[in-house]
């Protein structure tokens, strides 16, 4: 089938690039002409493990094009996904001024019937937003769908994501729209919940605030843990044998970030109180997990109490393995925590330092080397589980540690071998 994305970004690219790979022929369409030239140059702006070699097949066997003309690119699809940012506004709610601006490109460039699929994350309601600017916009009448068709893309893991989901959701009232939409997405062979498109759109907004409700619940039960002499890991498994509660997303950590979870919990909450709700329980979620990030800044600081100028080593700087991205991440408001009395930090991440850079204070060591970072460091914080950090060789890192104390903030170590080789350990609810 022929279609278009609209907006390359993150779910933009990953959706024309495995649409493309299901044997579909994909334009990825975009304003930004830089970011058009470079894909059309091979060359993809996102790290998004397997992403790469897709885009590069697909475009060699002629499936996928990229073009910065975006009404050429509507016209020549029959599906066309809006695949925008939905940023938050100032007071949290989703910023659509960008998915009426495609809508209504798409309306000045409707010459036959199409389906309009919002991928991005909307607001409930969106698919009759963008419905209503679709018709102001025409200049004729019109034959279209719209239907919701929420992503449940992981960073570090979406091309795996998208070609093996666990559920496709599509919300419409068009029988015409969900048999194409079927059609579409058939050789995913995967389960798909046809709704309306109220509930798809809500689907999308539950599922993470239920998600980062896991993560802040398992925080909790660290800090408890901590108090009680539990292990937080060992809980994690007793309770992940219940089919009912699962072993997913009970890691405890420096809270949950990226550029999913704080926004879509701002949105439900600006959502539900738009409608004279006051999802209290949300609300805690959120504020746990601010909670968390102090928390865990507040122990750093108590692990360095006694030491004259202190240096810090931070590894992973990233919101989680296999990713650049630093939206969110705990290490933005840890780290300026650790860094009063302009303490030496010197911090290491395999691949987003170049970001992070842009986002943490001045007077940061970035050194391409972990074993250097403990080699300068009084502690060691370990803020991203990432394989690198995971698997250092600790013997080596006692032996270059002055003073060899970690705080692994992801439980990713193994207490047992690092206090075996002599190391002070500290975990988050073990
Ligand atoms: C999330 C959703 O999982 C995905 O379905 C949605 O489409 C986009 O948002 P993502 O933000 O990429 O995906 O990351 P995810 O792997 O879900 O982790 C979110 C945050 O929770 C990260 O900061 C992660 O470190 C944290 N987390 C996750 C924990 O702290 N503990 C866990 O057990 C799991």
């Amino acid at each position: 089938m022929k279609v278009t994305t609209i907006g390359s970004g993150y779910v933009g690219l990953v959706t024309a690039a495995c649409l493309a790979q299901i044997g579909h022929d994909v334009i990825g369409a975009d304003i930004d002409k830089d970011k058009i030239k470079q894909l059309q140059a091979g060359k993809v702006p996102i790290y998004e493990p397997g992403l790469d070699e897709i885009i590069a097949a697909n475009t060699a066997n002629g499936r996928l094009s990229f073009v910065d003309d975006v009404p050429e690119a509507i016209g020549a699809s029959d599906i066309v996904f809006i695949t925008v940012g939905t940023p938050p506004d100032e007071n949290g709610a989703a910023d659509m001024s960008y998915v009426k601006a495609v809508a209504k490109t798409i309306a000045e460039n409707l010459d036959r019937y199409k389906i309009v699929v919002n991928k991005s994350t909307v607001p409930v309601g969106s698919t009759v937003l963008v419905a209503k600017v679709i018709q102001e916009n025409l200049s004729e009448r019109r034959e279209f769908d719209v239907i919701s068709n929420p992503e449940f893309l992981r960073e570090g893991s979406a091309v795996e994501d998208f070609l093996h989901p666990d559920r496709i959701v599509i919300g419409t009232d068009s029988q015409r729209a969900a048999g194409l939409m079927n059609e579409l997405y058939k050789p995913l062979n995967s389960p798909i919940v046809i709704t309306d498109p109220a509930s798809a759109e809500m689907v999308k907004y539950a599922s993470n605030c239920f998600l980062a409700t896991k993560v802040s619940f398992i925080n909790a039960i660290a800090n408890i843990c901590d108090a009680v002499g539990a292990d937080v890991k060992e809980v994690a498994l007793g309770m992940g044998y219940d089919k009912r509660i699962g072993f997913e997303f009970l890691r405890a950590g420096p809270g949950f970030g990226g550029s999913c979870f704080p926004k879509d919990c701002h949105a439900m909450l600006s959502i539900a109180s738009d409608h004279g709700y006051d999802f209290e329980l949300l609300r805690g979620v959120m504020d746990m997990n601010v909670r968390q990030k102090n928390l865990i800044a507040d122990q750093a600081n108590k692990m360095l109490e006694g030491l004259k100028d202190p240096r810090i080593g931070i590894l992973g700087l990233a919101f989680k393995p296999n990713t650049d991205d630093m939206r969110d991440a705990p290490a933005l408001d840890i780290i300026p925590h650790l860094k009063k009395d302009n303490r030496k930090i010197v911090a290491f991440d395999p691949v987003s330092m170049d970001n992070a850079k842009k986002l943490l204070p001045d007077g940061i060591e970035y050194v391409s080397d972990p074993y250097e970072v403990c080699e300068k460091s009084d502690l060691v914080v370990v803020l991203t589980e990432w394989d690198e950090i995971r698997w250092l060789e600790w013997r080596r890192v006692k032996e270059v540690m002055k003073r060899p104390v970690v705080y692994d903030t992801r439980n990713c170590l193994d207490p047992q071998n690092l206090r075996r080789l002599g190391f002070t350990y500290q975990g988050v609810g073990r």
